[in-house]
């Protein structure tokens, strides 16, 4: 976690690298801080605890400015998050920014310490500055030969930025398991952890792969590998997203925007990937044939958070659509436990940054004891998709706020295209069954559409239930997934405690807890599960619970057991899930509104976690 911004280049740079930082809090607001090398070769900083307002108020009573700068925002992991831990950190002349966790440490600073370093922070970040310093220093290295010693004795997971008073004019940036991109400008260069925060100033990358560094000056970049010091062959990459495409457009937030925007965004997901006339979904980016598919012994999907609820609801689709029953698997238990992977296995990652520490760990797991490894992702050229053999790209465009939403529904599009396509592989669908679930996943976008302009009862459910201390979320078959991603929603942003439940479990220890004051979601459209779910309701109902049933439009029946209704559009049951995931958004969404929560930066979270 954590954000990283550096510039090197020919304009006053602290107002460009702070737009950078705003672009990047979602990825952490413990502190920020900025470092600049002025006009007479001073490394100046100026640090804040908290939001990034607090160090632009810091920055408009005491102004610093510099043709050479990096900017930090913090998600806090070894240290409180008070101005003294917040980065930049300095040593010398030399002024370091980082994301990540240097494992070593402690040991680095008892070293440093036994050679006259005195250390100001509880950061494990610190020992980097006074590392390099000594290189520097003590050993008269040049800059990016002190960088990369002192990246040779690091041990974790890190992206740095280093600027030193003494070499005006250039930056150096490094990488192990942690993201950095590099701009290339017109006459300045960039580095940063996310392309949005360099966007709009260029949109030529390149993404730093693990294990190298990059030495920028304003007219040229020198990439090396750190362990042989050897330039290796790196390719420029052009990003498509417009600078736009990060801003708030008018809505409130960026979580509103988000979710308005899915319409676009699924439909993006599908273009050019589905053929209604011919009755195909054509994938070239996963490698995999139909005897690869055959041969399969295992197949895992992993992912964290609202990723593993995509995989969740992915089960059903590979299950019904390519008889193929995947083990979904949250990341940070997979990549712990002896699963049995072979080169017969197959791992699909899912993940909106492609960055999430834990998927990655699990997909490497599934890569070293010889498994197939691929993903659906969101962000080009992030880590998990370098590893993959193949990745099927979601379209939703850059996702800020914390709470996941179209990235989510983006993933349900994707893992429905892949498991039609295994399906079709497999022979396992007609052309009657194919053009079936083509149609009523092309129409999609436009039911979303629609379901959105639609009033529903959002505020008056946030008036009657803010004050909830928990809620209970009950779904079944496809749903139950969507009751998970529903609470885990209404808990991110909201902070009210939720549970979300198959609505058929409820019996075996849940109601328990029902009385008036713990409100139930119901989500009960005419599916499958219909009747069944229906009965549970009525359970709820008998023991006082206040109920909010998502039936389908039409049903009569539901408001007379119901305190509130949020319709469904009727839609064929495989693409129920995408349509679901709208009132599930919206509900957390007004919720946390009406309490005046931090929507997009809700606390104690970060969007992508790349810390174990
Ligand atoms: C979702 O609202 C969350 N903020 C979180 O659970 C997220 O989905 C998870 O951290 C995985 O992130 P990824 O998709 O970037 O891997």
């Amino acid at each position: 976690m954590c954000g990283i911004v550096g510039y090197v280049g020919p304009e006053l740079c602290a107002d460009l690298v702070v737009d950078g930082l705003r672009r990047l809090e979602y990825r952490g607001y413990d502190s920020a801080g900025l470092a600049v090398v002025d006009a007479e070769g001073q490394l100046l900083t100026r640090r804040a605890e908290g939001k990034l307002t607090n160090l632009v108020k810091r920055l408009v009573e005491a102004p610093i400015d510099g043709r050479t700068g990096m900017g930090h925002t913090r998600w806090a992991t070894h240290g409180a998050p008070t101005e003294d831990n917040a980065h930049p950190h300095r040593s010398g002349s030399i002024a370091v920014v980082h994301n990540g966790i240097i494992e070593n440490h402690v040991e680095l600073k008892a070293e440093l310490s036994a050679l006259g370093h005195a250390f100001q922070s509880e950061t494990d970040t610190e020992v980097i500055a006074h590392l390099i310093d000594h290189h520097r220093t003590a050993r008269g290295l040049a800059l990016s030969e002190a960088v990369r010693q002192a990246v040779l004795r690091l041990h974790g997971a890190y992206s740095i930025v280093v600027i030193d008073a003494t070499t005006p004019n250039v930056i150096v940036g490094a990488r192990v398991a942690s993201p950095l991109v590099l701009g290339l400008g017109q006459g300045a260069n960039y580095l940063a952890s996310d392309v949005a925060a360099i966007l709009a100033h260029t949109r030529d990358m390149v993404f730093i792969e693990d294990g190298w560094m990059a030495t920028l000056t304003p007219d040229g970049v020198d990439v090396r590998v750190v362990a042989t010091n050897e330039s290796p062959r790196w390719e420029k990459t052009t990003v498509t997203w417009s600078p736009a495409m990060a801003e708030k457009g008018g809505y409130k937030h960026f979580m509103l925007k988000e979710i308005h925007e899915q319409p676009r965004a699924i439909a993006d997901t599908l273009r050019g990937r589905v053929s209604l006339e011919r009755r195909t979904v054509d994938l070239p980016e996963i490698p995999l044939t139909r005897e690869d598919l055959e041969q399969l012994r295992h197949f895992y999907i992993v992912g964290c958070g609202t990723a593993w609820h995509a995989g969740l609801v992915g089960r059903y689709l590979f299950e019904d659509l390519a008889g193929l029953s995947p083990h979904v698997e949250v990341a940070s238990e997979l990549r712990y436990r002896n699963a049995p992977m072979d080169e017969r296995t197959l791992v699909l990652a899912i993940s909106q940054s492609g960055e999430t520490a834990d998927t990655l760990a699990a997909l490497r797991e599934g890569k070293r004891k010889g498994a197939r490894i691929i993903s659906i992702c969101n962000v080009i050229g992030a880590s998990i998709p370098r590893e993959c053999e193949g990745t099927l790209y979601t379209h939703a465009g850059p996702e800020i706020g914390v709470a996941s939403t179209k990235a989510f529904t983006t993933q349900l599009a994707a893992v429905h295209l892949l498991a039609l396509k295994f399906g079709q592989l497999l022979g396992r669908l007609d052309d009657a069954a194919m053009e079936a679930e083509l149609t009523a996943l092309m129409h999609v976008p436009t039911v979303i559409e629609e379901e959105l302009s639609k009033p529903a009862d959002y505020l008056e459910i946030a008036r009657a239930w803010h004050e909830a201390a928990s809620m209970l979320y009950l779904g079944r078959g496809n749903l139950y997934p969507l009751a998970l991603e529903g609470a885990l929603k209404l808990k991110e942003i909201s902070y009210i405690h939720a549970e979300g439940y198959p609505a058929g479990e409820m019996k075996h220890g849940p109601i328990a807890l029902i009385d008036e004051r713990l409100p139930t979601v119901v989500l009960n459209p005419r599916d499958a599960h219909f009747q069944k779910v229906r009965s549970n309701l009525a359970e709820v109902k008998a023991r006082s619970g206040p109920v909010l049933v998502v039936a389908t439009e039409g049903d009569t029946d539901a408001a007379d057991l119901a305190d509130f209704t949020l319709t469904l559009p009727a839609v064929p049951e495989h693409v129920l899930p995408l349509v679901a995931a709208v009132p599930m958004q919206l509900i957390a969404y007004t919720m946390a509104d009406f309490k005046g929560t931090d929507v997009d930066q809700p606390r104690n979270l970060a969007k992508s976690v790349t810390v174990e």
